[in-house]
């Protein structure tokens, strides 16, 4: 095996609720929206599905997940049969991927667009939302400009292309099209972590991953007055 990433920490460890406040935070958000029973909804980059399966549990909704690590299909499987819910699951990038033109009610992307080709992926979530449709992401945000070599270790370690001010993921989702764009500053700091965590370990993982896990962790530190997240929410 080459170079580890954090993806690969991410998916050896079964890290569920991989993104900034957990479940917690996702079930908050999720309140705030007028989710029917059988909405129709796309979790994209699902990872080990942890979300997918609390919209499938709680709203009996019609969840579909697209994910494109196998480690955390696998595991989103597992899971998915495990607790007998009918969320389908499909592997593929969320840069291109194979729904019909409007055919999801929402289309949630929990810390997923931050880390693939922006603008392609917009324009694809756009594309499969039905008209009023709604996007709900949660995504790493920087709070300020950063010096270049500040920049440059952040994008290395999470392997993100760009990091985005807030005035710059308005600015794309408008350019993509989106209506009533609000993108919200949380209370708790990336520091303060995610209170349920989950995992779901690999046999056999490479212990290396443990350093990636520290590297992450002290990135957060050493980070945490410029490196944020943002809630977004939006309408097609
Ligand atoms: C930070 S994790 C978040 C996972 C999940 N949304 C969660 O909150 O637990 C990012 C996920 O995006 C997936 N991912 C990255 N690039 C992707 C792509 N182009 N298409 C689909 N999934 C992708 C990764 O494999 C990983 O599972």
């Amino acid at each position: 095996m080459g170079v580890l990433t954090y993806f690969d920490f991410l998916a050896k460890f079964g890290v569920g609720g991989a993104h900034p406040g957990g479940i917690i935070l996702t079930k908050e958000l999720l309140a705030n929206e007028n989710i029917s029973k059988n909405a129709t909804i796309l979790d994209a980059g699902c990872g080990t599905g942890q979300t997918a399966a609390f919209l499938a549990q709680e709203y009996q909704a019609n969840v579909t997940g697209i994910e494109i690590n196998p480690i955390m299909i696998e595991k989103a499987k597992n899971r998915f049969k495990t607790l007998n819910l009918p969320v389908k699951i499909i592997h593929g990038s969320v840069e291109e991927t194979p729904f019909t033109d409007n055919s999801f009610d929402f289309v949630l992307s929990e810390s997923v667009l931050a880390f693939v080709n922006k603008p392609k992926t917009l324009k694809e979530f756009y594309r499969v939302l039905k008209k009023g449709g709604r996007f709900i992401a949660n995504e790493m945000t920087i709070n300020q400009k950063l010096s270049f070599q500040d920049e440059q270790e952040i994008k290395q370690f999470y392997a993100v292309d760009h990091l985005l001010l807030e005035e710059d993921w308005k600015a794309q989702l408008e350019n993509t099209g989106f209506k009533n764009i609000e993108i919200k500053k949380q209370k708790l700091s990336l520091a303060e972590g995610d209170h349920a965590p989950e995992f779901n370990f690999s046999a056999n993982f490479e212990p290396e991953l443990f350093a990636i896990f520290n590297m992450h962790a002290n990135m957060i530190l050493k980070y945490q007055d410029v490196l944020s997240y943002r809630i977004i929410t939006c309408t097609k």
